[in-house]
């Protein structure tokens, strides 16, 4: 690697927003976009670019101290700081008004479940938490979020844990009552062809709940209940079946239960 290469990258490790991230996950960003573009300058854009798409989009730096900040207050004995904290990462904002009718309605197709592995968890799991679900291991590329979660399970005595792992860098080996997958796999899809199907060909729980979003970011609903029906159920796993599918608010989810 020349200098110049090694300062650009070194600067992209360091940066307010991507130093949060898995090194892994920034380099191979990187590395991918130097193979395409010819101009280091390019490479570099394109790269924060890609790292936006995949996780900066859901929650930003200023959003995570935010967060940080209202889950400190909650812990401190104010109630309402919990929704505010959940505001800040993107899914959890719009997940809010109908976490617990999601969660009952999708749990309630399942036997016992003790043990929950959360994958690209944002800060899921402290939602989770709240709701009395405090065996879950979350995994996502941003240290941050898994920082907050880490935070509030020790203050809490949950014995849920959250580290940062690249899913398609470094698969997940964990086994569980049940996986969720929660507006993951297109993200997953965008980074490797071919990715969301080998991570649920890979999944050992019993129990899936994978879902996805009905509308974009900006709230636009352009027709992705049938494009994600389409492309989720031609990748469905021989070892799973659907034993539930609902729309909730702006979220698709499936239930599977291995055969
Ligand atoms: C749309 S958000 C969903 C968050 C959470 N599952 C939820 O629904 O509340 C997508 C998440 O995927 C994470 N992510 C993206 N690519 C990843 C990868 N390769 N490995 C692990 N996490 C990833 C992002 O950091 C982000 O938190």
């Amino acid at each position: 690697m020349d200098n110049r290469t090694e300062k650009a990258l070194s600067d992209l490790l360091t940066s307010k927003k991507y130093a949060d991230i898995c090194p892994d996950t920034v380099k191979n960003a990187f590395f991918e976009q130097t193979k395409r573009h010819g101009k280091l300058k390019d490479a570099d854009k394109a790269a924060r670019a890609h790292l936006h798409a995949i996780t900066g989009a859901f929650i930003s730096p200023d959003e995570l101290k935010n967060a940080k900040k209202a889950l400190s207050e909650w812990m401190a004995g104010d109630e309402d700081a919990f929704v505010r904290a959940m505001l800040y990462h993107s899914s959890t904002r719009e997940r809010v008004q109908i976490a617990e009718k999601l969660y009952a309605r999708a749990f309630s197709a399942c036997e016992e479940l003790k043990t929950i592995l959360d994958l690209a968890c944002g800060i899921n799991p402290i939602f989770l938490g709240k709701m009395g679900y405090t065996n879950v291991l979350g995994l996502d590329i941003h240290a941050g979020c898994a920082q907050l979660i880490n935070e509030c399970a020790q203050f809490f005595k949950w014995n849920t844990r959250a580290k940062a792992q690249d899913l398609i860098l470094n698969p997940p080996e964990e086994e569980a009552d049940i996986t969720l997958m929660m507006k993951l796999l297109p993200v997953l899809e965008t980074q490797k062809t071919g990715a969301a199907k080998a991570l649920l060909e890979n999944i050992k729980s019993r129990y899936m709940l994978v879902t996805f979003p009905t509308q974009t970011l900006g709230g636009k609903k352009v027709g992705m209940e049938r494009h994600y029906t389409e492309w989720f159920e031609e990748k469905i796993p021989e070892t799973h079946k659907v034993i539930d599918r609902f729309v909730i608010g702006n979220e698709l989810a499936y239930t599977l239960e291995r055969k």
